[in-house]
């Protein structure tokens, strides 16, 4: 929400709409936590994932002052905050790495990762690309060496084998922590450190029996077809990502954590090995409290596929430790978009949320999921993300999903008086707060009835996970059971567009259906079978 008519979202606009989130009333969404994508100092390059100064707020979001007052008001209402720590790079121009490449002899100069060329060409020191095009070194005329960097040469990687960078990363979380933040979501942790020996990463193909066979089971065809076309070029980060040593920094953040209690981080680290990914939760619960675990971010639209990715994230956690699901972000388009082929697109979006919504763990909403909103369609003059700007039109980039949020039908979908800095996504005029606010049956109004519902149940919160049935059998249904204590509900999730009957585990009970996405559903007892429509979901309590 922009509350300056600069036509860009800002502090003071998210304070106006705070009690749209949670008024502590049954009215309002009734979330939790906000986790703020970074709104630190930067040249924004990269959607201020290039940060300038980390204790200094964008003068284009506001101030330090307002920053206070959102963390007090939020916290008025029991929303607590998270902020992002961008720190296996820096922008370009933070005065670190502008000390660090001002000479050789720099006091700086080992706080990134800095080294000669090869042969008598002087070519990059090794293999690596980046994460977005080209190799991953840029050379420094006036030094006359490479620097790192896994992502834009604007984002120069942080040398995490310098205990000085530990030490100065460890005043930014502590500041940000005295500062009164109830946490972080750590920017690509499986980055920090590299291999001390710089030594060339694999091919892609050479590990194509763990990769390709996944990427074409579960995954969308898009996703699968995306590696195939940049096959020649890929590789497997064996020494750039996932070293040992990142376990043992995220244990130093772990200790600073833990001087804070009631904070929280929760990483993005990916890798398609859920062990691999669950390790960063640390043998002894001293590393990350959460770990997104992005498989489920490119399944395709099947019941088994969900079904299997969360039993194998659930199997892979540490006992005492619970995931963290996202469905969307602000990297990859709206997960209703993506699963919005055959106009049941809505059907489709309540189905997700309820699903989101009743797994283990702590459930995270994309801004404007709630209200159904959908991925934009952008031409190439409105783009800002380098992803977009350099491949299109082959790859639209990450825009589509960052439009401004949807309040009301108003001008610019009552975001801005001035013209907004992204287009607006489709059809505002049916997909916004304020017409959703005022239809009982809309997906906000189901979704603020569900986040009220799990607040009051202990099996939603806490409660045990169990999937039902064999998964060959949830070939049309995703069915698990939540449990705690004497409360056990059943979850059942129709993905088929056709009707299904399935039956409850056999007992000596009766089912009470507590909530359906269908509105139309009235309430009903003694079941021992649910009828399910298409891509219909339900939540049933078993009544002993
Ligand atoms: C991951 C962030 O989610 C993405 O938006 C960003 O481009 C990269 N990290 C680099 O910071």
């Amino acid at each position: 929400m922009d509350s300056n008519s600069k036509g860009l979202g800002d502090l003071q606009g998210i304070l106006s709409k705070l009690d749209y989130l949670n008024d502590g009333t049954q009215h309002s969404l009734g979330i939790d936590a906000i986790w703020f994508s970074p709104f630190f100092k930067s040249p924004d390059y990269d959607y201020g994932y290039d940060i300038s100064d980390y204790c200094q707020i964008d003068p284009r979001y506001g101030s330090l002052d307002d920053f206070q007052q959102l963390l007090e008001e939020a916290h008025e209402r029991s929303i607590k905050v998270i902020v992002d720590l961008v720190v296996n790079h820096t922008s370009h121009l933070h005065p670190w790495f502008l000390e660090s490449r001002s000479s050789r002899d720099s006091s700086k100069r080992n706080w990134y990762i800095w080294e000669d060329g090869r042969g008598k060409k002087n070519r990059p020191p090794n293999n690596w690309r980046n994460h977005f095009f080209g190799p991953a070194w840029t050379w420094d005329e006036k030094t006359e060496q490479y620097y790192l960097h896994s992502f834009l040469s604007e984002q120069p990687d942080l040398n995490w084998r310098n205990p000085e960078v530990m030490e100065a990363v460890g005043d930014v979380i502590r500041y940000w922590l005295n500062f009164g933040v109830d946490g972080f979501r750590l920017d690509v942790a499986h980055h920090y450190s590299k291999d001390q020996k710089m030594r060339n990463n694999p091919l892609f193909f050479a590990g194509w029996k763990d990769s390709t066979v996944k990427f074409f089971s579960d995954r969308t065809f898009m996703a699968g077809l995306m590696k195939l076309f940049a096959l020649p070029t890929m590789q497997i980060g064996k020494y750039n990502q996932h070293q040992p040593e990142t376990h043992e920094i995220l244990k130093g953040f772990r200790n600073i954590f833990n001087q804070y209690p009631g904070t929280t981080s929760v990483g993005e680290i990916m890798g398609d090995n859920p062990e691999l990914i669950a390790s960063y939760y640390g043998q002894h619960s001293d590393e990350l409290h959460m770990n997104f675990y992005f498989e489920m971010l490119h399944l395709r639209w099947k019941a088994s596929a969900f079904r299997r990715c969360v039993d194998r994230w659930e199997k892979a956690l540490p006992s005492g430790s619970w995931p963290a699901h996202a469905l969307s972000n602000h990297d990859i388009t709206r997960a209703i978009s993506r699963y919005d082929f055959d106009n049941r697109g809505d059907d489709r979006a309540r189905l997700l949320m309820l699903m989101l919504l009743t797994l283990r763990g702590t459930p995270f909403i994309y801004y404007g999921e709630e209200i159904a909103m959908r991925e934009a369609k952008l031409s190439r003059e409105d783009l800002r993300d380098p992803v977009g700007l350099k491949w299109y039109p082959l790859h639209e980039g990450r825009d589509g999903c960052r439009t401004p949020m949807q309040w009301s039908g108003d001008i610019n979908a009552g975001f801005s008086n001035a013209k907004p800095w992204l287009p607006l996504g489709p059809d505002t005029d049916q997909y916004n707060v304020s017409v959703m606010d005022s239809d009982q049956q809309s997906i906000l109004s189901f979704t603020k009835k569900l986040i009220w519902m799990r607040k009051e149940m202990p099996a939603l919160l806490e409660g045990e996970y169990k999937a039902i049935g064999e998964v060959v059998s949830s070939k049309h249904c995703f069915c698990f059971e939540r449990s705690a204590g004497k409360q056990r509900l059943l979850i059942y999730l129709n993905f088929s567009l056709q009707r299904q009957n399935v039956d409850l585990p056999g007992g000596n009970f009766a089912g009470r259906l507590l909530l359906s996405t269908n509105h139309e559903r009235k309430s009903e007892n003694n079941l021992s079978t649910v009828n399910l429509d298409g891509l219909e979901g339900c939540i049933i309590e078993i009544c002993p």
